[in-house]
């Protein structure tokens, strides 16, 4: 593989980077200065990059949180994605969101070039957890709080088909104008829907935690940074 390929994908410089960082003596190659960007270099060989070992990785899983008026998207003419709040060389690197969040919901979105994960994770057997805390327009009563654990009937629209909703946790604050619930699925506009059938309405929304793995208080809107050992680990079980 070519040296700067291989740190493109590492996704720690861009070809252009690496380009320089050759030039500049920053990258060894088995303790020897990089001769050239488009050297070839094989998996063996111990890249460092400043000092630093860099470690080739098949997948990259990135937690972002995403601000309110971004989509959860690749590509859409004329809006914000996720994908255009990521450096360009991570950009080229065919990541995409694992579910969606609505435009005006913020929070944790997993970014991935791991479709098979992606796809376990999301799979409604595997039932993994996703937290939400929101706001409503009206007080959520003891009742609304205990049709909504029970499950709830959402209406059909021209995006999605009638649904009852499965069991899920919900937490009123003291004030009952907001709260956390915790669903194991995700339909289409689901909390949103869930609010209007015990006729209230979402307010706020964001997403504060993901298949186990918490939103890190530390990244604020917009921000990204990779996943942690880990919590990959933490993934890649919710994916079995
Ligand atoms: N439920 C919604 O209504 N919107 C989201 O973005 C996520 C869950």
């Amino acid at each position: 593989m070519r040296l700067d390929k291989y740190m493109t994908a590492a996704g720690v410089l861009s070809r252009k980077e690496c380009a320089q960082a050759v030039k500049r003596g920053r990258i060894f190659v088995d303790g020897l200065p990089a001769a050239k960007a488009d050297m070839q270099i094989e998996p063996s060989q111990i890249i460092t990059l400043d000092g630093a070992p860099v470690v080739y990785r098949e997948f990259t899983y990135i937690m972002m949180h995403k601000p309110q008026g971004v989509v959860s998207a690749t590509d859409d003419p004329g809006e914000r994605t996720v994908l255009d709040l990521l450096p360009e060389h991570l950009r080229r690197q065919s990541l995409f969101p694992c579910g969606r969040l609505d435009k005006n919901t913020t929070g944790f979105v997993l970014l991935t070039s791991d479709g098979v994960l992606s796809h376990r994770v999301l799979a409604p057997k595997r039932h993994a957890e996703k937290v939400y805390h929101f706001t409503v327009k009206f007080p959520l009563s003891e009742d609304d709080v205990k049709t909504l654990e029970g499950g709830v009937v959402l209406s059909a629209d021209s995006y999605a088909e009638e649904w009852k909703t499965a069991p899920c946790r919900v937490i009123a604050d003291e004030n009952r104008l907001g709260g956390e619930i915790v669903l194991t699925e995700g339909k289409y506009h689901q909390i949103k829907r869930m609010m209007e059938a015990v006729h209230n309405q979402i307010t706020s929304l964001a997403r504060v935690s993901f298949c186990g793995i918490d939103l890190d208080p530390n990244l604020q809107p917009g921000e990204w940074r990779y996943l942690t050992e880990e919590e990959e680990t933490r993934l890649k079980k919710c994916a079995e």
